[in-house]
């Protein structure tokens, strides 16, 4: 029986050192250390085989042997054993050491995403309900939806939360670190293969959590990254570097000056997670948008307020509880005035 077993463990151990774990089409090894954290987690595969093996193969084949016989008394008791000191010796030895070895396997993996010392590209990762902004050396104010960073630069991402807890995954990089307001946590890696990879939110943060699946992470050759990075440092010229925050709740926003193209890339950054460009009753989570300002048959907005530039605004700042769901307020969503002026400009063209 040891020797079944022998043989069923060593094919589970060949197995998982064979299996490429990057065939995986969601799990490329797009970074240093993802080869590291894949060898790790096929240790612990082939140990758990082979424990699993050996437990329940023991289990199943004594149930089978030392059963119930029909010769037998019906009270009968099988043979009492008592303090086995060379078992319990084993049975305490061999646990230690894999404890051990497991240790300093995954601490060397530890210490090398987390304790190098910051060179290459510092970037912050900053958390929000729901999407991610990043900020870069270099560009004013922050770039939404995608992380883009050179091939072979190693990167120290700082990442943050704004609001509640979110959690910052990238399956491509076997890389994850909780967003804690308050709390920076820190990511180190070096992207050793150029392509598109989903960044995932894994820590439950509100209706919307599973629409933070869809910002990627790309990965370009240094002259590509030089040319996006330069377009955001000429788009973001003028953008502030303050935290957006809201300004006094109630205080009406000024809609002079706002610009409708900058506010339908924010529509489509912030808000068309819940609305639509359909009409009203193309309902996501809030009610579709098109002609919301200019459709007779809605004069009204859902407030009961008549469908005007300024009491759109006020709904965009103060956020909106009806039956429909709540609607977050300017600061929840990090939308500035500004932000709010471009967004009803935007949506004043929807006809
Ligand atoms: Cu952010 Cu879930």
């Amino acid at each position: 029986m040891t020797a079944i077993l022998a043989v069923l463990s060593l094919i589970a151990i060949v197995g998982v050192v064979l299996w490429r774990v990057q065939d995986i089409p969601q799990l490329p090894e797009a970074v240093i250390p993802a080869a590291q954290v894949d060898a790790l987690f096929k240790f612990l595969t082939a140990s758990a085989a082979t424990i699993f093996i050996v437990v329940v193969g023991y289990l199943i084949y004594f149930a089978v042997k030392f059963r119930h016989r029909s010769t037998d008394a019906a009270d009968a008791v099988g043979i009492q054993i008592h303090d086995n000191r060379r078992l319990e010796f084993w049975w305490t030895a061999i646990p230690t050491i894999f404890i051990v070895l497991l240790g300093i396997f995954s601490v060397r993996i530890w210490y090398e995403v987390q304790i190098q010392p910051n060179s290459g590209l510092v970037l912050e990762a900053i958390g929000h309900q729901w999407y991610y902004d990043f900020r870069y050396p270099g560009v004013h104010g922050v770039v939404t939806d995608e992380m883009h960073l050179p091939l072979g630069v190693p990167v120290t991402l700082h990442t943050t939360s704004q609001d509640v807890i979110h959690s910052f995954w990238m399956p491509a990089m076997r890389l994850k670190a909780d967003m804690v307001p308050g709390l920076i946590n820190t990511l180190r890696f070096t992207p050793t293969r150029a392509g598109r990879y989903k960044i995932i939110c894994t820590e439950f943060c509100g209706t919307l959590h599973s629409e933070m699946q869809k910002q990627v992470i790309v990965i370009e050759p240094q002259d590509k990254f030089n040319a996006w990075l330069n377009g955001w440092k000429k788009k973001n010229a003028h953008a502030s570097d303050a935290i957006p925050t809201a300004s006094a709740a109630n205080a009406p926003v000024n809609l002079s000056g706002g610009i409708a193209s900058s506010g339908q890339q924010l529509f489509t950054q912030k808000c068309t997670a819940c609305h639509a460009l359909g009409p009203f009753s193309q309902r996501v989570v809030g009610p579709g948008l098109r002609g919301v300002l200019h459709d007779p048959s809605h004069p009204k907005l859902v407030d009961g307020q008549p469908a005007t530039p300024d009491n759109a605004a006020r709904i965009i700042k103060n956020g909106f509880d009806g039956d429909m769901g709540h609607m977050p307020n300017a600061s929840q969503n990090a939308l500035s005035d500004k932000d709010i002026a471009d967004l009803v400009a935007y949506l004043n063209t929807l006809k």
